[in-house]
């Protein structure tokens, strides 16, 4: 598999995509499928299919398309959801809350094993049969489970003590929902999320449908959807 920095992050974000439509196809009983299908389902070209699956080695047959079952199979194995992974959760407000009661979290083969939050009247309260935890605890249940990605929940200004902190303990990855820039040593793999980037996406997408000034409707139709948004 080439190195993590050689793969561009849209074609990252493009291979859940491409898993969930095998997936659901799947579901539905079919076995075969070629890249013009799976890209007209997901706006894209077959050409910009077969690039992004390039990246990790050959699959399917000129001709005769992808064994959905092994696309699934390979897709699952690059993308490291081939097997399960236990994550931690610091903050047990609104967006802690929220992850931890998202049940869709476990079947996408994510187990959230335990939430930490440094307010005493949060602690021991539960949430979806899982009892918060004071932060204090942190270090010690990260290695004893074995959680290897930490999601951040905690306001701005104390989610770069909170990322030092899964750090110390272990984790490998960090899902940051805080907007904060954060530093994070070399083999840690971090991913933000921001609704509101994906708003200023969403914004952008129909202003071009609406004519940038400058642009023409033909512009706007060849690109409508920003490759980072995928
Ligand atoms: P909240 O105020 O409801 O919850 C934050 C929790 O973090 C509180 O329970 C607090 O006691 C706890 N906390 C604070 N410092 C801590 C520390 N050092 N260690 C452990 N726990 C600590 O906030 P909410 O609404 O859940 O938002 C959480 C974060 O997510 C904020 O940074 C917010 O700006 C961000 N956010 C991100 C969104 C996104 O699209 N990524 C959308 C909405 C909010």
């Amino acid at each position: 598999m080439p190195a993590r920095g050689k793969i561009p992050r849209p074609t990252i974000k493009r291979l859940s995509l491409y898993l969930r439509e095998l997936e659901g196809r799947l579901t539905g009983g079919e076995h075969r499928i070629n890249s013009r299908q799976l890209g007209k389902v997901l706006d894209l070209t077959d050409a910009q299919v077969r690039k992004d699956l390039a990246y990790f080695g050959q699959f399917g047959h000129p001709g005769i398309g992808y064994d959905v079952e092994e696309l699934i199979t390979a897709l699952r194995r690059i993308l490291g959801v081939d097997h399960r992974w236990r994550a931690v959760i610091v903050g047990a407000g609104n967006i802690g809350r929220a992850l931890m009661s998202y049940g869709r979290l476990r079947r996408r083969g994510f187990d959230v094993v335990a939430i930490f939050d440094a307010d005493p009247t949060l602690v021991g309260t539960r949430i979806a049969e899982t009892t918060v935890q004071p932060v204090e605890h942190l270090a010690a249940v990260v290695r004893r489970s074995d959680a290897r990605i930490g999601l951040i929940a905690v306001p701005a200004e104390s989610a770069q003590a909170v990322a030092d902190a899964l750090m110390d303990a272990g984790v490998q990855g960090i899902l940051n929902f805080a907007p904060a820039r954060l530093t994070v040593a070399k083999d840690v793999a971090i991913v933000s999320v921001d609704l509101s980037v994906s708003l200023e996406q969403l914004a952008f997408s129909i202003s071009l449908r609406d004519g940038l000034p400058g642009s023409t409707r033909a512009d706007a139709g060849a690109d409508t959807e920003p490759d980072d948004a995928r």
